[in-house]
């Protein structure tokens, strides 16, 4: 398989073990903007935006899972880093699982936030599919109104999420959604990702049932599961205060540093 890995956009802030937060679609970096404070005390914190969302190089054709693996490993390169800890919420946590088959010795800890290990369903990869022509017509609009709204459960956060999906270039929400749509099923290799892991997810997600994140925690080697009651698909802006809680234990459980009150 020939892959052609771009140069990331991305922030860093902090110092320490070096970790990784991946956001989800059709979304960029700054999703992470609210739990930073509390996390970049302790780490070294790298939020890359993924090809094709928000300031990276937009290219043509399908981005698969293990292509925008390889982009991570290109930036984890440049930044001569050879473990870190990966956060990836939803497509970023299909990221994350691509990257840990693909590069297991590079992998330190594990955060699966919002996201599923699952493939789609053969509806579910019509409905990507669907989604990606119509957006090649009627533009990203298209998106912001179906996909705004779903993602959370907190009013006030529908109008900056539709702020940002409207940021989306259409080429890369269809490179996106196309790679999503052939995503391989990871299941069978949860057991064998052996890193302390986070599993954690809004018990009010409609884009992904809570169900699937009790799935990966029972099947992962070494993980625990937080679930944060009122949230949905965006617990890092909807309950910040939790996700940054349950990140610093997993930066704590792989670096070993004392936490502060
Ligand atoms: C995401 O938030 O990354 C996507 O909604 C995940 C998905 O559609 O499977």
């Amino acid at each position: 398989m020939e892959l052609n890995p771009v140069q990331l956009y991305f922030e860093e802030h902090g110092q320490g073990f070096p970790v990784v937060l991946l956001h989800g679609f059709p979304l960029d970096h700054t999703i992470w903007e609210p739990v930073l404070s509390a996390i970049k005390e302790h780490a070294r914190i790298i939020l890359p935006d993924l090809r094709g969302n928000g300031q990276s190089p937009v290219t043509d054709g399908v981005y698969s899972m293990r292509l925008m693996a390889a982009d991570l490993a290109t930036l984890l390169d440049k930044l001569e880093i050879d473990r870190a800890i990966l956060v990836g919420h939803s497509m970023g946590g299909y990221v994350s699982l691509a990257f840990a088959y693909a590069y297991p010795n590079r992998l330190a800890g594990l955060g699966l936030i919002s996201t599923q290990a699952a493939a789609d369903s053969p509806e579910k990869r019509q409905d990507r599919l669907n989604l990606a022509d119509e957006i090649g017509r009627k533009g990203v609009r298209h998106l912001a109104e179906v996909m705004s709204a779903r993602l959370t459960t907190r009013p006030e956060l529908i109008s900056p999420l539709r702020t940002l999906i409207l940021k989306m270039n259409p080429k890369g929400a269809i490179g996106d959604l196309k790679g999503m749509a052939e995503r391989s099923d990871m299941t069978e290799f949860l057991p064998s990702i052996t890193v302390p892991s986070l599993v954690l997810a809004g018990a009010e997600d409609i884009i992904l049932p809570i169900e699937r994140s009790r799935t990966m925690a029972k099947m992962l080697g070494r993980a625990w599961l937080v679930e944060i009651p009122s949230a949905g698909h965006v617990p890092m802006m909807e309950y910040p205060q939790p996700v940054a809680e349950a990140i610093d234990q997993l930066i704590e459980g792989v670096s070993g540093y004392t936490p502060m009150e």
